[in-house]
């Protein structure tokens, strides 16, 4: 499952989903704000239970909005009640560096009250001790990792290796994708999913040297109707 759509757009993960190309959608607040959710927690509930409907079976990640540990954990419950196929992100940790984050990552996925993404992940180190909660998926920024100066392929490749030696269950998500040739090279290093904004998807697929190729078969398939409708 290795692609999914980073966005809140309705139109576009319908049109994603069509063409069967992405495996899950992945959101945050600030994703969700600048798709136009409005409302609070009963916007975000209405957003995810409709595209929770349209990735089905396929997860939908649906993040915590406070870093209050007993509202955190309540919060995911709430959010995991949604829909079945709702995966709920906790971030590493807190804005100031608070660690109650990571025992309610633990709590909720051992007493099966929620699978659980552990996100904001910036080094293999993270990683891994995210991971050893139990974690279900954990997600390293990779954009945000290079433009710090830091090379996020080698962080992949040091967290995967953990992973698989320890067998650590979790899934390696890398979102913060910013150019096209990420997504190869970051599946390549070992990340089990790259999650992409839709531009970038688009940009995936539209090639200009495809583009030239397809209008010379449309050309060509026009030149041999006229031909044949000539020789009758
Ligand atoms: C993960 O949730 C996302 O990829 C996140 O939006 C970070 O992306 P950005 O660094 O492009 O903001």
């Amino acid at each position: 499952m290795p692609i999914f759509l980073d966005t809140g757009d309705l139109k576009e993960i319908q049109k994603y989903m069509k063409m069967g190309i992405i495996r899950g959608v992945t959101t945050n607040p600030t994703i969700l704000l600048k798709d136009g959710v409005t409302g609070g927690m009963k916007g975000i509930k209405r957003r995810s239970i409709e595209i929770a409907e349209m990735v089905n079976p396929y997860p939908l990640f649906v993040e915590v909005t406070t870093n209050d540990q007993a509202q955190m954990i309540e919060e995911a419950i709430e959010i995991a009640r949604w829909a079945e196929n709702i995966v709920v992100k906790i971030t590493i940790h807190g804005p100031n560096g608070e660690l109650g984050n990571l025992e309610a990552a633990h709590l909720l996925e051992t007493k099966g009250k929620a699978r659980v993404n552990v996100t904001a992940i910036m080094s293999a180190q993270q990683g891994l001790l995210a991971a050893m909660t139990g974690a279900t998926y954990i997600s390293l920024f990779g954009g945000r990792i290079n433009d710090m100066g830091y090379n996020v392929c080698e962080e992949i490749r040091k967290l995967r290796k953990v992973l698989d030696d320890f067998n650590l269950k979790a899934k390696i998500i890398i979102g913060s994708t910013r150019e096209i040739l990420n997504v190869i090279e970051w599946l390549e290093a070992g990340a089990h999913i790259v999650t992409v904004v839709p531009n970038l998807l688009e940009r995936m697929i539209v090639h200009p040297y495809s583009k030239e190729t397809v209008q010379m078969f449309l050309n060509d398939a026009k030149k041999l109707e006229e031909k044949t409708r000539k020789a009758q």
